[in-house]
Parts: C-alpha cells; structure tokens; sequence
C-alpha cells in the first residue's frame, strides 16, 4: 500500500487532474478494510448520528460521540487521511472553544476536521481553526447541519446566480485556509463551473460528474442503512439481508441445536470427564 495520504497528495490529485475517493467510516474494523482497499479520506462523519446511533438528524450528535468514534476510526488506518466532521454547535459559540474541540479530534488521531458552511461567523473560526495547523476541510451546498435554516433536503444552485452564490462562498472558504471543499446536492453542471473556478479540489457529494473526488456514506454503499436513499447513493452491496439473513439463521441454528456444533465446543479429557461422571 502506498505511503499515508497528507492534504499535499490530495492538493497534488486536483494539480495533476487525477480522481480521489473519500468514503465516511465510524468503527474499528470497517474502517480497517476501507483503508486496506486504497479508500484516500476516511471522514468520520456526523451522518453517524443517523445510520450508526439512530437519531433523526445529524444535529443530535457531540463532541464526545465524534472523539470515540475517530479514535476507533484512527487506530484503524494506516493510509488514508483521516478527517473528521466536527458537530452541530461545537464551533459556533466562540473561536477559542471552536479550536478546543477541533484539536479534541486531531488529539484523537484525526489529520483534520471538516466544518459546514461559509457565514462570515463560520469562516472567521475557519481561519483561527487553520492558523493552529488544523487542516480543514469545508463543505457548502446543502448543508445538514442548517437543515432547520434551509427548511429541508433541498437541492442547492439551481440557478446561475444560485451557482455563482455558492462559488463566491467556496472561494471565501479557499482564502480562509480549506484544504478541499464538499459540495453537497449541487446539480453537476453548477458544480463543474465551481470545481474549474477553484484551486482546491471539490469532492461530489450528489454533485454529479465532474468534480475532483467522491464521497458516500458507507452504509449506504454497502445497503446497509435502509431507512431512506438518497437519489445519488449507489449501493455496492445488500449488508442488511446479510445481517438479517445471518441473524435469522443463528437464530434458527440457537433454537433447534445446530449451535453450536463438535468443532465449536471446549471438552475435558477423558480421566476428569471420569470423575464427572463417578460424583
Ligand atoms: O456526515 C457525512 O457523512 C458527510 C458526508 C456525506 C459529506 O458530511
């Protein structure tokens, strides 16, 4: 496997118009076998909050959540670059409490952290965040964690203006110091315009084609969360019927005896299986 990914090999990815994939992971051994699989960014991401811990939205989820699951995530991988996505109010009271938690996460193994939006509020404590040397990673379009602001799943520049909104913000957030930035349900032509207008690459989170990398969510990759699908998350695998047909099978197994069978059992030699049978 090639040597650890750093934001230079992902900055030289865009420079040299070369395609790099970023896929979420929140557990020790799944992470595991994304990185051995040449993944290029794990992200651990606060979509966690719905597809590993059950919540409605991603706003539920801390900064103690976040720091166990990227310890799991980071013990994991040798290779790809590690960011996580730091939650819902842990960098919007103050910068100083914003760099605290950001530098909670590197402290717990990650390379970097991504933050939502591009206010004036959110790219000041982008540029106090990167000036301590915590890489960010930034992410406009739609963004969940204003799913309240924006009033629902709603696709993002869908006009010419809406497109040059989002693009001003993008180049806002390349001055504030971002190392990438994700564009989040963008149609693709609107996010191609972007993509050429920056110098930091864009990773297409259901923004089409042309964008300099990809991310989904891992439980969605593997149709394993079953709960909705986005219309731009392909499902490489069908986990659920393979956990429940497992489940169900172990269950059948437990209930009938087949479970567990000779080669799965610890038994006494013969002279204390004796005495067993003598008292
Ligand atoms: O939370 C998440 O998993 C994300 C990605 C899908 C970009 O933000």
């Amino acid at each position: 496997m090639a040597k650890k990914i750093s934001i230079n090999t992902i900055q030289k990815y865009k420079d040299n118009n070369e395609k790099f994939s970023v896929l979420t992971a929140y557990d020790y051994s799944t992470a595991k076998y994304i990185d051995e699989a040449g993944i290029d960014i794990i992200l651990i991401g606060d979509s966690l909050a719905m597809t590993a811990l059950g919540y409605p939205n991603t706003n539920s989820i801390g900064v103690t959540e976040m720091e166990i699951f990227t310890k799991a995530v980071a013990r994991a991988t040798n290779h790809a670059l590690v960011i996580t996505d730091m939650p819902f109010m842990s960098y919007h009271k103050t910068e100083a409490e914003a760099i605290e938690n950001c530098g909670k996460m590197i402290k717990a193994g990650a390379n970097g952290v991504k933050i939502e939006g591009a206010t004036d509020y959110i790219l000041n404590v982008i540029k106090h965040v990167t000036q301590v040397g915590i890489p960010v990673m930034g992410h406009v379009g739609f963004t969940p964690q204003f799913l309240n602001a924006i009033g629902g799943y709603n696709i993002q520049g869908k006009t010419y203006e809406a497109t040059l909104e989002i693009l001003e913000q993008a180049k806002k957030l390349e001055q504030a110091g971002v190392f990438s930035i994700v564009l989040e349900m963008v149609p693709e032509e609107s996010a191609q315009y972007i993509t050429e207008h920056l110098k930091v690459p864009t990773i297409s989170c259901g923004a089409g084609r042309y964008c300099d990398a990809q991310v989904l969510v891992c439980d969605d990759l593997f149709g394993k969360f079953s709960d909705f699908k986005p219309k731009f998350a392909r499902k490489y695998g069908d986990m659920k019927s393979l956990i429940f047909n497992c489940a169900k099978q172990y269950n059948e197994d437990v209930k009938s005896g087949k479970f567990p069978s000779d080669e799965e059992v610890f038994t006494l030699g013969e002279d204390e299986l004796k005495q067993l049978k003598i008292h």
